[in-house]
């Protein structure tokens, strides 16, 4: 564990996140892995690539082709409202490690990507959990959102559709958390990496819709290219600029190879997408088939992305060791467990 301190962060404490302990571990060796959270992935055969790319820095916003490819699906946004950074993980790094300071308070959604709340926890950030509960089909009650917002908020952070969950908001739902945000003065950062696998339509991007909303995304779900470590994030130009400082400091730039394959993928994004979507579609009809079988599991079935969270009525223990070889499946079960304990 690294432990820094600075006059804007408390104290900072960055530990390993179990999920990703468990991920590098396992990853390679793995016959079967139930607990990706992103489509199959793709091999650097299935792009052409054009030879005479640069091997040499990238700009530090993006390849501005990139961005302009990127802001065709934000309305009445430009390319100066977008950064390309690596993985939606640089992105949610820095936004929150910008906007926020041992002043502020921050609220996050909880189950989620981990990362989204180890990063304030690391950063010695004061922040508050707005729990999805299962009874409520991990439905956001949006009540309790609104109690959970202090004076000093500054950043609500939520995934959707969500991560573990599947949860995913109506539009009216994502509309009242924009008022809110305008109403008293926070931003939103909504992490949108399933936005393009919803299973009904999916949502605007809610920085289109108010200047208090970031979005961010990734290649590495609905396009299953973890390996090019691209994401974006979208937001006023200010947010921009601070991310972009934040990002000088950590990779000073995106890796070029990753920007040509985004692009040409991009390119191309509606067939690319469309073949996508029709296999997760296929693939979770059999899964609710799966389910249906099941009688020591319960689920909500997920309304978009890629995972889902179910619940597990007998002993753990006892079906792990029921499956000895399948560390996939314990794989899964340990994050389960490791979401549901915190
Ligand atoms: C909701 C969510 N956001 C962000 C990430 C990080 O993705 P990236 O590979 O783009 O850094 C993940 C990875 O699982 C995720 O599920």
């Amino acid at each position: 564990m690294v432990v820094l301190k600075s006059s804007g962060f408390s104290e900072m404490n960055f530990r390993r996140m179990e999920i990703e302990e468990w991920f590098d571990r396992y990853q390679y060796e793995v016959e079967c892995d139930i607990g990706e959270s992103g489509v199959k992935f793709f091999n650097l055969g299935d792009f052409e690539l054009n030879a005479r790319i640069q091997l040499r820095y990238g700009y530090h916003r993006g390849n501005p082709s990139l961005r302009e490819l990127v802001v065709r699906d934000y309305g009445g946004m430009s390319e100066e409202n977008v950064v390309i950074t690596t993985g939606a993980s640089e992105a949610n790094f820095a936004i929150i490690a910008s906007l926020i300071d041992s002043g502020n308070h921050l609220i996050v959604e909880h189950p989620n990507y981990p990362s989204l709340y180890e990063v304030p926890a690391s950063l010695g950030l004061k922040f508050d959990f707005f729990r999805l509960d299962f009874d409520e089909k991990f439905k956001p009650q949006l009540d309790e959102l609104e109690k959970l917002v202090k004076k000093n908020t500054k950043l609500v952070v939520l995934t959707h559709p969500n991560n573990p969950t599947g949860s995913a908001l109506t539009l009216k739902e994502l509309e009242k958390v924009i008022d809110l945000a305008e109403s008293n003065n926070f931003h939103l950062l909504l992490d949108e990496t399933y936005r393009e696998l919803s299973h009904g339509d999916s949502l605007p991007p809610a920085a289109t819709l108010s200047s208090n909303a970031i979005s961010v995304t990734t290649m590495s779900k609905a396009y299953g290219l973890p390996g090019v470590r691209i994401g974006w994030a979208v937001a006023d130009k200010k947010v921009i600029e601070d991310v972009v400082a934040v990002r000088e400091q950590l990779t000073i730039c995106n890796s070029v190879i990753g920007e040509a394959i985004a692009e040409n993928v991009l390119e191309r994004k509606t067939s690319f997408l469309g073949n996508i979507r029709k296999k997760v579609i296929e693939n979770l009809e059999i899964l609710k088939t799966w389910f249906n079988e099941q009688s020591c599991l319960e689920w909500v079935p997920p309304s978009g992305g890629v995972v889902c969270f179910p619940h597990y009525r007998g002993k753990t223990d006892r079906l792990a060791g029921s499956w000895p070889k399948n560390i996939g499946l314990l794989r899964c079960l340990d994050i389960v467990l490791e979401w549901t304990s915190i």
